[in-house]
C-alpha cells in the first residue's frame, strides 16, 4: 500500500467573515485526514489563505489598511475558526508567505523560459469580485457566468499561459482517467463547456493590480492570482525550494477538495500547469455543491452567510461537524436550515448516540459496577442480527469513506446504532438484571452493546473527534487501540466503563431557532 495521502483544502480568499458554507470543504477535509490516519496513513492535510489580488487590494483601502494589515487581522481569525472546529491541519499556507513567493515567481520564470508563457495583448472581460476573465462566448450577457455582476472590459499588456497546448492531454484527463474527477457532473460539465470547445491561452499576469507577485524580469506585472494561488498546494511541500523533502514525500496529492465555482481551475487549468512542468498530476478533485440560503449560495459579499461561532455556542463543535458531513453539499446544492439542524442534532445524537451510551454505561455500571462484562458463550437469535450489521459495518465504512461518501459512511454508523436501541428494547436486560440466573445472558447482551459503542465511536472519529474520545474514555479503551483496523466485534474485552453524562444535550427547537437566527 502506498502509505501517504496528501489531501487539501482550497487555499480562502481574505476578502469577509467565514460562515458555514465557507467551513464545509476544510470540515470534509479534515474529516478525510483523520480518516486516513486512522487507517495507518502517514497523512498531510494542506489548508491556507489566497492573498493577494485586486479583490483584497480594494477591500483593503475601503477600511483604511495596507493589504497585509487587512489579510493579518482575517488569517488570525481563520486560524481561531479552524481550531476551535478541531481542524487538525498539517500546515496553513499563505500567499504571502515569502517561500510560497519565491516558488510561484520561480514556477512563472520557468514557464516563461520553456515558452509555455508568452507576452501578448489581452481584450477581454474581466470579473472583479470573482478575479475570472471570460470570453464573449462564456458571457454573452456581459455578465459573470458565476456571480451576475457586471463585467469590465480589460486591454492591457499581458503574459498568456500555453493552455491550448495542453487540449489533446486535458481531453483524454477527462475522458480516460473518471477516477480524476468521480462526479460525473463536473466532468461532463468541464468537458462541454470548456474543453470541447477549444481551450484558449489564459492571461496569467495583470498590470493594473499591485498587490501581487510581481514578475521578476517585468515587474510592472504581476501574476495573475489563480496561477499564485495553485502552486500553493506544491509551493507548500518545498517545491523548487533548498529543502523539498515534504515534495519528494507527498507530491501528487491524492486528493485535492474544491467546490463547484473553482473545479475549472482545478480540472483543467491545474493540470495543464502540472504537465508543463513535467510533474505527475494529482489522482483526484472532488468538485462539492453549495450550502445554500433562500435558494442562493451562502455567501461572504450576499451576506447570507451564519455564523459558525454562533452556530457552536448554541449547540457544539461536533454538532456543526456531524451536520455538515452528514448533509452538507458533497455533491449536490444543500439548502440549509436551523429547523432541519435542530432536527438532525436531536435526533441522531441525542436520542441515538447519546441514549444507547447513556443506557449502556448506566446499566453496566449497576449491575457489573463498570466491570466491562466479558462475553459469554450464549448467543441467542436476537445477537445474530446486531453482530452480523457489526461485523459488515468495516467494509461498508471503509469503502464508502475512501471515496469521500461521508453521509453514506455516517449512516452505516447510525444504523448499527439504531440496531443496538432496539436491540436493547428486544432483549430487555433490565429484567434481566431481576434474575440471578440470567447474569450470563445480562452479561452478554452489554457486552455487545459496549462493543457496538466502542466500534462506531473509533469509526465516528472522523467526524466527532472530541465526542468520540469521550466515548472511547468512558468505555476504558486506550488510545493505541482506536486505529480503524481494531473497529471490529472482538469477544473478551476487558475494560472499565464509567458513567457519562448525557453527550448531546437536547436542543429546544424554538430555543435554538430564535437564539441562532438573531445571532
Ligand atoms: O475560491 N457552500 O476562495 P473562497 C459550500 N481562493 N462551499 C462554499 C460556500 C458555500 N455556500 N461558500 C464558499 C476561493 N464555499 C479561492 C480558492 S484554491 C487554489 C483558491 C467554498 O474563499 C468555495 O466553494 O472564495 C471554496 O471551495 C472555498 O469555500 C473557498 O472559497
Amino acid at each position: 500500500m502506498d502509505n501517504k495521502y496528501y489531501v487539501t483544502t482550497p487555499i480562502y480568499y481574505p476578502n469577509g467573515h467565514f460562515h458555514l458554507g465557507t467551513c464545509y470543504p476544510t470540515i470534509l477535509a479534515d474529516c478525510v485526514a483523520r480518516y486516513r490516519r486512522a487507517r495507518g496513513y502517514n497523512v498531510f492535510f494542506l489548508t491556507g489563505t489566497d492573498e493577494h489580488g485586486q479583490k483584497v487590494e480594494q477591500a483593503s483601502s475601503k477600511c483604511g489598511k495596507t493589504p497585509k494589515e487587512y489579510v493579518d487581522a482575517i488569517i488570525a481569525e481563520a486560524k481561531e475558526l479552524w481550531r476551535t472546529l478541531d481542524i487538525s491541519y498539517d500546515k496553513f499556507i499563505r500567499t504571502t508567505d515569502e517561500e510560497h513567493e519565491k516558488a510561484a515567481s520561480k514556477i512563472f520564470n520557468k514557464l516563461y523560459e520553456q515558452g509555455d508563457i508568452y507576452k501578448s495583448e489581452y481584450e477581454g472581460l474581466y470579473c472583479v469580485p470573482c478575479e475570472t476573465f471570460y470570453t464573449k462566448t462564456q458571457a454573452p450577457d456581459n455578465l459573470c457566468p458565476e456571480c451576475h455582476r457586471e463585467l469590465q472590459t480589460m486591454k492591457e499588456e499581458s503574459y498568456f499561459f500555453r493552455l491550448s497546448k495542453y487540449q489533446q492531454k486535458i481531453e483524454e484527463l477527462l475522458t480516460k482517467n473518471t477516477n480524476f474527477v468521480r462526479q460525473e457532473r463536473t466532468r461532463n460539465e468541464m468537458y462541454n463547456n470548456f474543453v470541447k470547445p477549444g481551450l484558449e491561452d489564459l492571461c496569467v499576469t495583470r498590470t493594473s493590480v499591485d498587490w501581487g507577485i510581481h514578475v521578476s524580469f517585468d515587474p510592472k506585472h504581476t501574476i495573475y492570482v489563480w496561477i499564485d494561488a495553485l502552486s500553493n498546494y506544491i509551493t507548500a511541500l518545498g517545491y523548487s525550494s533548498e529543502n523539498d523533502s515534504l515534495f519528494k514525500k507527498f507530491w501528487p496529492a491524492d486528493l485535492h477538495i474544491v467546490g463547484k465555482e473553482i473545479a475549472r481551475f482545478h480540472v483543467i487549468i491545474w493540470p495543464a500547469i502540472l504537465m508543463a512542468l513535467g510533474l505527475p498530476l494529482p489522482k483526484e478533485v472532488h468538485s462539492h455543491g453549495w450550502l445554500t440560503d433562500g435558494g442562493a449560495k451562502m455567501g461572504k459579499s450576499l451576506g447570507n452567510g451564519f455564523d459558525p461561532f454562533t452556530l457552536i455556542k448554541y449547540s457544539s463543535v461536533d454538532a456543526l461537524r456531524y451536520y455538515l458531513l452528514k448533509e452538507g453539499p458533497l455533491v449536490q446544492d444543500t439548502p440549509y436550515s436551523v429547523e432541519n439542524y435542530v432536527s438532525v442534532i436531536n435526533k441522531d445524537l441525542c436520542n441515538m448516540l447519546g441514549n444507547l451510551l447513556s443506557r449502556t454505561s448506566a446499566m453496566a455500571e449497576q449491575n457489573f459496577e463498570g466491570e466491562l462484562p466479558s462475553c459469554s458463550a450464549i448467543i441467542a437469535e436476537e445477537d445474530d442480527d446486531l453482530l452480523m450489521q457489526l461485523n459488515g459495518l468495516h467494509n461498508i465504512f471503509i469503502k464508502e469513506m475512501d471515496n469521500q461518501e461521508t453521509k453514506k459512511a455516517i449512516e452505516g454508523v447510525m444504523s448499527l446504532i439504531d440496531s443496538a436501541n432496539k436491540y436493547i428494547d428486544a432483549t430487555q436486560p433490565w429484567n434481566l438484571a431481576k434474575d440471578e440466573t440470567k447474569r450470563d445472558r445480562l452479561s452478554t447482551v452489554l457486552y455487545n452493546l459496549t462493543e457496538v459503542l466502542r466500534v462506531s465511536a473509533i469509526m465516528l472519529s472522523c467526524v466527532i473527534p472530541s465526542t468520540s474520545i469521550k466515548i472511547l474514555n468512558a468505555l476504558g479503551v486506550k488510545e493505541e487501540n482506536t486505529t480503524l483496523d481494531s473497529a471490529r466485534y472482538v469477544t473478551g474485552r476487558k475494560d472499565h466503563i464509567s458513567k457519562i453524562a448525557p453527550l448531546f444535550p437536547r436542543l429546544n427547537a424554538q430555543e435554538t431557532i430564535t437564539n441562532i437566527t438573531k445571532g
